[in-house]
Parts: C-alpha cells; structure tokens; sequence
C-alpha cells in the first residue's frame, strides 16, 4: 500500500525523502514522489517506473533546492493507472497546495463534480486530488493551512492518512489520519511523519502515535496534535524495540531469504518466557483473566492472507486442547454478514502487521456486537494492538519482505500458546499434557535449524520442476492450512497458476484439471488422516501428474508414491505444519529466483493492506 515520509526542519530532507522512500519501498508500490516546499512555490518530482521509481527519484532529487520541509510518498494504485501524472504528491489549480495520502476517499466523485463546477481542473485520475482543491478552496476563503486541511476532511468519507504542504507555509507539514496508519517523530530542531516504523527508525526514539480523527501540525522541532473537532490531545508515545539493523539485509541477498533463515528464532522469542514460576502458562499482555477464559462460549478468529492461515490451524488447536468451538472466518466477509456472536465470544485478529483495514474493521464489528476482542499481530502499538482489549505479540522482529514467511510461524505458536492456556484454565488438558506440549513447542527452534538445512534438496526439486506451470497443493486435517500456505507463496512468488485444495476434495472437482505435467505437492507428514491421504495421492498419480510430498524423515511409503520428497523431522501432529511450511517456503523463493523475479517486493502486491 501507500507509503508517506514526511520531515520539516532538516536541512539534508530530499535525502531523507529518498531514504526514508527506499525503507518504505517493501509496503509495494508502482509509483513515487517528492515534494520540497519553499517560499513562495513547492517543487515536486515524480515516477511510475514500478518498484525501481523510487530509484528514479533519487536520480531526479539530486537537482533539488535548498529546502528543509517535504514530503515523499510511495503510491500503490487504486483509481488511476500507476502513472506519472497519477503519482503523489498531487497538487491543486494554484500548484501552491501539495498531498500525500494512503487510503481511499469514497465520495471522491461527488466531491471532483463540486469542485469542477466551481472551476477547479484535475490533472489526475486519482481519488486524492480533490483534497488539494477542497484546501485551496479554503485557504483561499482565508484560513491557514492546518484548518483548512481540517474543514477538507469534514467533508470527505472513506480511510485516509495523509500529509499536506503547502509554499504558503512552508516550515509546516499538516497530517490526519483515519484507519490507516500514520506515527510522528519529534527531535530537537525538527519534526518528522511516517505511515510505518522501518522509515523513521534510526532518526529518532521520541515517536507518538497519531490516533484516528486526530490531526497533527509539525513544525520544526514541535509538533501539536487536535482531534479533526479541535480539541488539544496528547498523542501516546511509540515503543519499538526493533533496531535499524532488524530491518536491514544484513548480507543476504534479499529480506525473504533472511526472514526465512530468521525463523527458528522468531519461533523461539514468541515462545519465551510464557510461563510463570510455577510453570502455568501466563499470556500477560492479552489481558484475559482466568474468569473470562473460562466462560468463553465461541472463538471467531479473522484475518487475511498468510494470517488466515494460521488462525486455519488455530482452530485445529482450540478445538483440540481446549475443546472450544473455533469458527475462522476471512476477515473481509466477516463484518458484511451481520455475524451472529454473543457476549462471551471471543473474537480473534490475526495480522502481522496490525494494520490489516479488512482485519482491524472486523474487530470492530466483533466488539460491537458484544465480543471481547483479542489481537495477534507482530507490530507494537499498531491499529489492532491498540484497538484490541488484549494483544497477543509475536516477536518475529520487523518483516520487510512482502511474503510473510517468519511473521506466520511465530503466529502459530501464539495461537498454539492461546490455545494451551485456554486448555489450562477450563482443565481440558492436564498440567502434565500442557507442560509436554510445551516442551514439545520448545523444540522446534532447533527443528527448524535441520529444516533449513535442507534448502539444497528444496533447490534441486524447484531445478526439476522449473518448467512446469501449473501446481496443487492437496493436504488434509492440519496439512490442508499448509497446502493453502505453499499455493499462496508460490502465487505470490512466481506468478504460476496454484492451487491450495483439502485432498479429500479434489475428486469433487479439480481432479479434471489434473493431466501429464501438471505437478501435485502433498503435505504428507504424518496426522490423523495419512492413510486417507495416501489414497488420494495414488489418484492423482494414475491421471499422470508429478507428486511432491512434504514427508516425515524415513517414511518409506511417501518415497515409494513420489516423483520427490521434500524431508522434515517427525514433530506433534498439531505442530508438525511449523516445520512443513518451510520447504515450501524455500520452494516458491527458489522458483522465483530461477525465474529472475524480484522476491522481496513482488507485482502488485503490498505489504500492509489499509484499503477494503
Ligand atoms: O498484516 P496482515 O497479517 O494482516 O496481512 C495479511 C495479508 O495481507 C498477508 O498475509 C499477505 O497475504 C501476505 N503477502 C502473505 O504472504
């Protein structure tokens, strides 16, 4: 999605645009911008090269005058082709107003009829434009920027936030936000904005959070924040305890190859220090008192993507050990249903990012209908974490790639960790079940190091396979969230047609799809359901596809059925899909690479998704 850097009171600000444009580009993004405000006349420069514009505008700023306020912006296309003329910033009549904004204004099309009847002309296709003009309409009756910005978005409907200047002001950056992420940063002498962490970390420690229907004036070395209705606001303070080094290569070649190889110890910090001295399992910041947990009717557990997958095997979890009934539901259908939940529901968000408009929005509607509200996310301090009544932190370090590899494993343990301390409380498992569990839990760290040991098996199976097209991943029970996982990287990766099916139910249907050539990857580790699965791969085989299985070390019968086998060590059955979803991982990274594609920022994607 949208990426915004903004910064007043820097002498070096076209070099802190760029970089902090270049730490946003992960977010995904087809075109870029800049604007430097002076006084008297803004100068803006702008690209629609893809994912290499914000390279573009680092050749292109280094024409840019002596300036010390501006803002950057890293658009992801929603109305308007990525083009040049359709990048951020967007300007009004006078070229004397400019905008940044990440988000959707609804009722832009009413708003752009208004506004040309009064003689206003647009240069771009965008639903942003007409916040320029709405500002330049009311600087031009007479108020300051700040509140003209503020009678603008009285105005429109929709998610934005968004960073406006303007050469009438041109040491003032004005900024609002509404369910889409924006922070601030203060230091002595300047003030800074960003949509998201990875592009101010380094420049500051003091960061704030700007919550939505708050606007904020930076000036240099000062910042005030009002609610969009005028009343003074203290905004909360930011704690990151990510360091720049996190988000950073740090020799490798790309972050997903890094992410990937960061995986045991995600694993391993979101599982540490969980437990109390007397060895009972205590999720401290998901404020859920042992009462609550025990009169929990339901769990309804939302989220998109990646996440969806995990809150997949969550269910498997909770039903399991706690022996509560678990609904999983995508969060973008959840809130347009008119869910029935009732006030001992507990509602569920997966997101990494905290930050997921789809996610965020069907909490909101869970806690309106009377659920207590649990968030499961990556990012401190995100949307989620502060709208939920309790969170639930992985501590995966900050995820640049655009595909969550490491951010998902830690949500499963997370989850697998709500799941245990649901069992302990409601006495469904007992103490010693719980404690082995764990134990078991605690190992997969090193698991995961045998796992990634293996990349050169995964590498010479993805050599065999680099021709082909067309993939199925089939699983069933705990292998079937896993089957969906492969398909999704592999599209998300490489571009190829797969598919992620519950095994049982390819000969429903897809089996017709399935001829020579085509390849079929079976989660194959050992759960409930093996002897089942076995059959249904001896289907796929007789219509002449290739088959891959994802097998248990020594299993001699997945040897006999494959064209090739990608081997995991033996873990729980409820566990075992932490360490199946890593050859697949390794899978679609080393397809993509053969392929020559670009791994970490993949077409038409975004990282963080603040759009319905
Ligand atoms: O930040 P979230 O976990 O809410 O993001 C959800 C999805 O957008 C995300 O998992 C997406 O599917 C990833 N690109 C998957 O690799």
């Amino acid at each position: 999605m949208c990426g915004i850097i903004g910064a007043t009171g820097r002498s070096d600000v076209a070099e802190l645009l760029v970089e902090g444009l270049e730490r946003l580009e992960y977010r995904g993004y087809d075109s870029a911008g800049l604007v430097l405000s002076g006084p008297g006349s803004l100068w803006r420069v702008r690209a629609a090269e893809g994912t290499t514009s914000v390279g573009a505008l680092r050749t292109l700023a280094a024409d840019a005058p002596d300036a010390t306020t501006g803002l950057g912006h890293t658009r992801w296309a929603t109305h308007g082709q990525p083009a040049v003329e359709n990048a951020h910033p967007l300007f009004d009549c006078t070229g004397r107003v400019g905008v940044v904004h990440n988000g959707i204004i609804e009722n832009h099309a009413e708003l752009q009829a208004d506004l040309l009847a009064a003689g206003h002309t647009m240069a771009s296709a965008t639903d942003t434009e007409v916040l320029a003009h709405l500002i330049e309409a009311h600087m031009a009756s007479g108020l300051g920027l700040a509140e003209s910005v503020r009678a603008a978005l009285g105005e429109v409907r929709g998610s934005f936030s968004i960073a406006v200047v303007s050469a009438d002001e041109p040491d003032l950056l004005v900024a609002a936000r509404r369910n889409t992420p924006l922070i601030l940063g203060l230091t002595d002498g300047a003030a800074l904005l960003a949509s998201d962490i990875p592009a101010l970390l380094g420049r500051t420690e003091r960061l704030f959070v700007l919550s939505d229907d708050q606007l904020a004036e930076l000036r240099p070395g000062s910042i005030r924040v009002t609610t969009l209705d005028g009343r003074a606001v203290d905004p909360p303070a930011l704690s990151v305890d990510w360091d720049l080094a996190a988000a950073q290569k740090g020799g490798y070649d790309d972050f997903m190859s890094k992410e990937i190889r960061e995986q045991p110890r995600a694993v391993a910090d979101t599982l540490l220090d969980r437990r109390r001295p007397d060895g009972r399992l205590a999720l401290d910041e998901a404020r859920l008192t042992d009462a609550e947990l025990r009169s929990i009717t339901r769990v309804h557990i939302v989220a998109c993507g990646s996440s969806y997958h995990a809150a997949l095997l969550a269910r498997f979890a909770i039903e399991h050990w706690a022996r509560v009934a678990a609904d999983v539901e995508i969060a973008s259908e959840f809130r347009y249903r008119e869910p029935v939940l009732d006030p001992e529901a507990l509602a569920v968000g997966v997101s990494q990012s905290g930050e997921s408009l789809d996610t965020l929005l069907a909490l909101r509607e869970a806690r309106e209908r009377g659920a207590r509200v649990l968030g499961v996310t990556n990012v401190v301090d995100s949307s989620i974490a502060r709208e939920a009544d309790g969170v639930l932190y992985t501590r995966a370090g900050p995820e640049i790639c655009v595909a969550a590899t490491k951010t998902l494993l830690a949500q499963i343990v997370a989850l697998d960790l709500l799941a245990l301390t649901l069992a302990q409380v409601r006495e469904t498992r007992s103490p010693s079940e719980i404690s082995a569990t764990l134990d078991a839990l605690q190992r997969l760290p090193a698991a995961l190091e045998e796992v990634l040991s293996r990349a050169k098996e995964v590498d010479d199976v993805a050599a065999a396979l680099a021709a082909s097209r067309d993939f199925f991943f089939i699983g069933r029970n705990v292998g079937y969230p896993v089957a969906l996982e492969g398909a999704l990287k592999l599209k998300e990766l490489s571009y190829l047609h797969a598919e992620g099916y519950p095994a049982g139910e390819l000969k429903h249907g897809p089996i017709a799809l399935l001829e020579p050539g085509s390849v079929v990857i079976g989660i194959a580790t050992r759960n409930p359901l093996w002897e089942k699965f076995r059959a249904n791969i001896a289907e796929v085989k007789s219509r002449g596809a290739t088959v891959v299985l994802v097998a248990n070390d020594g299993d001699e019968a997945a040897e006999e059925l494959a064209d090739h086998v990608l081997w995991v060590p033996e873990a729980e059955h409820l566990l075992s899909p932490v360490l199946d979803i890593v050859p697949l991982q390794l899978f679609a990274y080393r397809l993509a690479r053969r392929h020559g594609l670009d791994v970490d920022r993949p077409r038409n994607l975004a990282k963080t998704v603040t759009v319905e």
